[in-house]
């Protein structure tokens, strides 16, 4: 449905892959937040209604997600504790406008955005990792974060004209492909 405009590097898969501790407990934190900006929205838009047919499952799927990393740390003796504050996380949510009407649209595009770039990682995690096991649990994940960055974009354009979604995911794009390309790569999801 869109494009990110900026791609993973190769540098990005070698560096997590050579520490897949830290990538399992940045990821679990990520799944705990996706669900909690989830619950987020639905507090913040209680008027949305059409929010609140498609976040609560959303919110629990990514619970869900949490609870398969955390598990899968557990087997493998890997702590989880909190990761500094992501910097992608923090510039991308700065990007949202104040007023009301824009801040709902920024706000599901930027997790539009979010969502497809955790796709897009998760593609290069089950195609390119040498660990069987974490390349088994990306290919099962690949697919509901396809899922959401869709559904981010549909609700969007539920009660916003498509020319004005599109000219500012667009815009979000460019800022992200931005933000993305000035970080430096760590063994984290983001
Ligand atoms: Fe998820
Ligand atoms: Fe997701």
């Amino acid at each position: 449905m869109f494009k990110l405009l900026f791609s993973t590097s190769d540098a990005w898969l070698q560096t997590v892959c050579s520490d897949l501790s830290s990538l399992l407990n940045d990821h679990a934190n990520c799944e705990q937040k996706a669900s909690a900006m989830a619950i987020s929205l639905l507090n913040t838009f209680p008027e949305k209604t059409e929010l609140s047919e498609v976040l609560p499952d959303l919110a629990i799927e990514e619970l869900t997600h949490f609870s398969m990393v955390i598990k899968l740390m557990r087997k493998r003796n890997i702590p989880f504790t909190k990761p500094e504050p992501s910097l992608y996380a923090k510039s991308m949510k700065k990007l949202a406008r104040n007023p009301r009407q824009d801040y709902f649209l920024d706000m599901l595009l930027i997790s539009a955005i979010i969502e497809a770039r955790s796709c897009e990682k998760f593609d290069l995690l089950r195609k390119g990792c040498q660990d069987e096991e974490i390349r088994a649990l990306y290919d099962s994940l690949f697919e509901s974060e396809a899922r959401h960055y869709t559904l981010y974009l549909s609700l969007a354009l539920q009660s916003i004209e498509k020319p004005i979604v599109y000219s500012r995911l667009d815009a979000l794009l460019e800022k992200e492909a931005e933000i993305l390309s000035g970080l430096p790569i760590t063994a984290r999801m983001f």
